[in-house]
């Protein structure tokens, strides 16, 4: 994309953390944070329990469990949100995003549409299972291999 446009800046940065939910990490002092992930989900259609996910990790924090990290909240967030699938469209060779959502042991059905992968992910009763027998655990043992003080409450809001 060459230029931002204001619709695109809007869609990007308007919040309202019920269709349309967020979420970065962030590195450094209060003052001098530099974001390095982004991850959200759009619902699909007003009311529908369909939303779609996308995450962005800075070059040089990627392979540290920041989307995986930013996945399970976005889970919690989802659920919360009555969101019962998470759609995902990537490239088929994109390993990475593949793993970050194989990661989250959720059931996941795969399909291919006009060259790319759809992915879609149950976040019914397994979601709620799966987080509660300390999926977040074992991630916040990886995430310690982020230099974010604490991964729970650095995990900011992208309003
Ligand atoms: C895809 C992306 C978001 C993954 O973010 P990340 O923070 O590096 O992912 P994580 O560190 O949580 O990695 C999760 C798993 O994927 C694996 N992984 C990460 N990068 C990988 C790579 N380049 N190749 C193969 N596996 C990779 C990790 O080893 C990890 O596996 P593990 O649990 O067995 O250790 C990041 O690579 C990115 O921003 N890519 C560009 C944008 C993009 O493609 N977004 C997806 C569109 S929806």
């Amino acid at each position: 994309m060459k230029e931002l446009t204001i619709d695109y800046l809007r869609n990007l940065t308007e919040l309202d953390f019920r269709n349309h939910v967020g979420l970065v990490l962030t590195v450094g002092e209060k003052g001098s944070e530099t974001l390095i992930a982004v991850g959200r989900f759009v619902r699909l259609a007003p009311d529908a329990d369909e939303a779609e996910v996308a995450f962005t990790v800075a070059d040089k924090y990627q392979q540290r469990g920041a989307a995986s990290l930013l996945m399970q909240t976005l889970i919690r967030f989802a659920r919360a949100c009555g969101i019962r699938k998470f759609v995902a469209i990537l490239l088929q060779d994109n390993r990475a995003m593949f793993k970050v959502l194989e990661d989250s042991r959720l059931p996941l059905r795969r399909e291919f549409e006009d060259g790319n992968l759809r992915v879609v992910l149950d976040l019914g009763e397994q979601a709620r299972v799966a987080l509660e027998r300390g999926r977040a655990q074992s991630l916040s043992v990886k995430a310690a291999a982020l230099p974010i003080a604490s991964a729970w409450p650095r995990t900011g809001y992208a309003h």
